[in-house]
C-alpha cells in the first residue's frame, strides 16, 4: 500500500502540472478526492490493516490527501487567474483611437423657410393653424368661391379619391375651416403651412409642394392693412430695404386681387437676371376676402371685412437662397442639402 501511495502522489503532481484549464482541474479533483476518487478509496482500504500497521498508513494517507488540495489549490489559483489576465486582455480598448463620426442631420431647407415664416407672423400675432390634405370638394373648391367650370376643377389638374374627396390643390380651404370653427367671432388671425397637390410635373412643378395661407378678418380690415402687412413680410424675410409692388389679378376667392412682387434683392431694382431685366420679383397672391367667401363661413360682410394671401414655400426658399432647380429641394441628395446646415437654428 505504500508504493500504491507513492505512486499515486506521483501521478497527482503530474497531473496537477500537466492541467491546463480550469475545467480539467475540476476534473482532476474530482478523480482523485471526490467520494470515488482514487484517494477516497484507498482511505477506505484502511480497515483491511492491522492494528500496527494502521496509524503510520493513516497518516500517510492524510499527507497524500493533503498535498493532492494544496496542489490543486495552487493550481486552481494559478489557472484563474490566468484566465482573468486573458479575458482582460481581449476587452482591452484603445481609448487613444480616434472616435467614430457620428452624422447627423439638420431640418431640411423647406421646413426651415417654413419656420421662418411662421415666426414672422407669430410675431405680428398671428396663430398657426393647420387643415386636412385629404380635402373635401367642399372646402377645397366650392367654400372658396371656385366656379363648377373652373379648370382646378378638372380631373386633370388634381388628385381625386372620389367626386368628393381629393388632396387638396391649395392651403386657402383652411379659411372656410378656420371661419367655421370660429363662429363668428372676430379677429381671426391665422397662418397655415403646409402640402398642396396638383397634377403637375416639370422642371418647375412638382405633383406635392407647399403653401403658406394666411387670413385676417376683423371689423374695417382694409387692402391698407393688406400691403402694410405684406410690407412688413417682404422686409423681415428678404431685407429691409425691399419694396413690395400690387398688380391687379384675379382670383376667385379675393376682390380685389393682387400680386404682390418685392424689389429685386439681387440687383436692388436695376434690373438683372433673376428679376428677368424688371427690378420685381413676384412672390405670392393677395386680396381682400370675397364677400361671398365670407358670408358662405358664417361671416357678414356688412360688419367685418378681410385679406388673405397665399405663397409657395418652394419658390420663397428658391428665391432667398438662390436655389435655381425646383428638383433639388425634393431630391434629398445630401450634398445639397448639407450646405444650408452651417446657418440653421
Ligand atoms: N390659393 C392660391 C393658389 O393656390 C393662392 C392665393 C391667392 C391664396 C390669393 C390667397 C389669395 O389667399 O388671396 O394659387
Amino acid at each position: 500500500m505504500k508504493e500504491q501511495l507513492e505512486a499515486l502522489e506521483k501521478r497527482v503532481r503530474r497531473a496537477v502540472e500537466e492541467a491546463d484549464a480550469v475545467e480539467k482541474l475540476a476534473e482532476l479533483k474530482i478523480g482523485f478526492l471526490g467520494k470515488k476518487g482514487e484517494i477516497t478509496q484507498l482511505s477506505r482500504l484502511m480497515g483491511s490493516l492491522s492494528a500496527e500497521e494502521r496509524p503510520a498508513m493513516g497518516q500517510m494517507v492524510n499527507q497524500v490527501k493533503q498535498q493532492a488540495e494544496a496542489l490543486i489549490e495552487e493550481k486552481m489559483a494559478y489557472l484563474q487567474q490566468q484566465a482573468q489576465q486573458l479575458r482582460l486582455r481581449a476587452e482591452r480598448i484603445d481609448i487613444t483611437l480616434p472616435g467614430r463620426p457620428v452624422n447627423t442631420g439638420a431640418r431640411h431647407i423647406i421646413t426651415s423657410v417654413q419656420q421662418q415664416i411662421e415666426d414672422i407672423f407669430i410675431g405680428l400675432g398671428y396663430q398657426v393653424v393647420e387643415g386636412p390634405q385629404v380635402e373635401t370638394d367642399y372646402y377645397n373648391f366650392e367654400a372658396m368661391n371656385i366656379p363648377r367650370d373652373h379648370p382646378a376643377r378638372d380631373m386633370q389638374d388634381s388628385f381625386y379619391f372620389s367626386p368628393q374627396m381629393l388632396l387638396r390643390t391649395h392651403t386657402s380651404p383652411v379659411q372656410a375651416r378656420i371661419m367655421e370653427k370660429m363662429q363668428g367671432k372676430l379677429p381671426v388671425k391665422i397662418i397655415s403651412p403646409g402640402a398642396v397637390y396638383r397634377r403637375d410635373e416639370d422642371a418647375t412643378h412638382t405633383p406635392m409642394f407647399h403653401q403658406v395661407e394666411a387670413l385676417l378678418v376683423d371689423e374695417r380690415v382694409t387692402f391698407a392693412d393688406l400691403s402694410g402687412t405684406l410690407l412688413a413680410f417682404a422686409r423681415q424675410m428678404f431685407g429691409e430695404e425691399r419694396q413690395i409692388r400690387m398688380r391687379p389679378s384675379y382670383f376667385p376667392f379675393t376682390e380685389p386681387s393682387a400680386e404682390v412682387d418685392i424689389s429685386c434683392f439681387a440687383c436692388g431694382g436695376e434690373g438683372c437676371r433673376l428679376c428677368k431685366g424688371s427690378g420685381w420679383i413676384e412672390i405670392l397672391g393677395s386680396g381682400m376676402v370675397h364677400p361671398r367667401v365670407l358670408e358662405m363661413s358664417g361671416y357678414d360682410p356688412k360688419h367685418c371685412s378681410g385679406f388673405a394671401f397665399g405663397m409657395g414655400i418652394e419658390r420663397i426658399a428658391m428665391l432667398k437662397y438662390g436655389i435655381n432647380d425646383l428638383r433639388l429641394l425634393f431630391d434629398n441628395d445630401v450634398r445639397f442639402l448639407s450646405s444650408f446646415w452651417g446657418g440653421q437654428k
